[in-house]
């Protein structure tokens, strides 16, 4: 099941409905901004879903989106280029003290949506605009289009790249492509990373409880994309895939890497809920190599 790619938009607005219970920067003025809870409340009614059971995905989305920023922190990247950034308004927290030149790309619909959004929010915020955050519509699958995204960049220091929520809605031959792109494009600097927090495996797909199921069956209804359709037989399946690429991997806890949960107490969840999600939240690391 292929869709068009803008199809796939509709889904930042999920990820922003669930980030608005954290304390992460911005997010919950972002999330009542672009009337995320509206969009999250048509898809749990068009798909019979109860709304009470899926607050449990808060922390995973907490998790995933902490554990990035706390990777880029650490990695001692100075550039970072976001791909399919949706409303996450990290390039805009990470960027308030200049350290940092971010670069954040989405599909032309949701960019002018957030442009929108960033003026807003820099008004309201005090902030000035900066030439350190650039935000700019390319196709994750299009290498001249993310090219012409990093002019502003400095190719004599390595490049961090990454992709929250992306793979999950792409075929395997489109994993391969963004891939490709990935790293086609850290060549061009002094080396590099990619950070990618959603990799699946076809074994744990099969054994997620059923709430899960049909909330991932209802975002395949509005994107009309298979979710998962570039799934791994198993880890050594993807670290062969990645291998192709010249990529080594490292993976990480998005559990261990997220320095604290807000959403477990905002919305009142038994604070076991996060060793049950542990297993499930992981982010691989990936380090460019070159054949030696
Ligand atoms: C689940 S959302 C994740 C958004 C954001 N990273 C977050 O965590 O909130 C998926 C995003 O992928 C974007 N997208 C889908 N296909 C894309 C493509 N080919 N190139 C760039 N972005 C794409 C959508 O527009 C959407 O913003």
């Amino acid at each position: 099941m292929t869709a068009a790619p803008a199809d796939i938009s509709v889904t930042a607005k999920v990820s922003a409905y669930y980030r608005k219970f954290s304390d992460i920067a911005f997010a919950a003025e972002v999330a009542t901004l672009i009337g995320a809870e509206d969009a999250f409340a048509e898809i749990v009614r068009n798909h019979g879903l109860e709304h009470d059971k899926l607050t449990f995905y808060a922390p995973m989305f907490e998790a995933r989106y902490k554990s990035i920023t706390q990777l880029i922190r650490n990695s001692g990247a100075s550039q970072v280029l976001e791909l399919a950034c949706g409303y996450s308004l990290r390039g805009l927290d990470l960027t308030r003290d200049s350290s940092l030149c971010y670069v954040e790309t989405d599909l032309p619909e949701v960019v002018a949506t957030k442009l929108g959004l960033l003026d807003e929010l820099r008004r309201r915020h005090e902030i000035a605009p900066s030439p350190l955050h650039v935000v700019v519509g390319a196709d994750a699958l299009d290498v001249e289009q993310l090219r012409a995204a990093t002019a502003v960049f400095d190719r004599s220091r390595p490049l961090l790249v990454l992709c929250e929520g992306l793979i999950g809605y792409l075929t395997r031959e489109e994993t391969g492509r963004v891939a490709v792109n990935v790293r086609t494009l850290i060549d061009e600097f002094k080396g590099g990373w990619w950070i990618v927090p959603d990799f699946a495996f076809k074994t744990e797909i099969r054994n997620l409880p059923p709430e899960r199921i049909r909330l991932r069956e209802a975002i395949t209804g509005v994107t009309q994309r298979q979710l998962d359709a570039s799934a791994f037989e198993d880890a050594d399946d993807l670290a062969s895939f990645l291998g192709r690429f010249g990529f080594e991997a490292q993976v990480r806890s998005q559990i261990d890497e997220t320095p604290s949960f807000s959403t477990v107490a905002a919305l009142d969840l038994s604070p076991a809920v996060i060793d049950r999600l542990r297993p499930a939240l992981r982010v691989w690391f990936m380090t460019a190599v070159t054949a030696g």
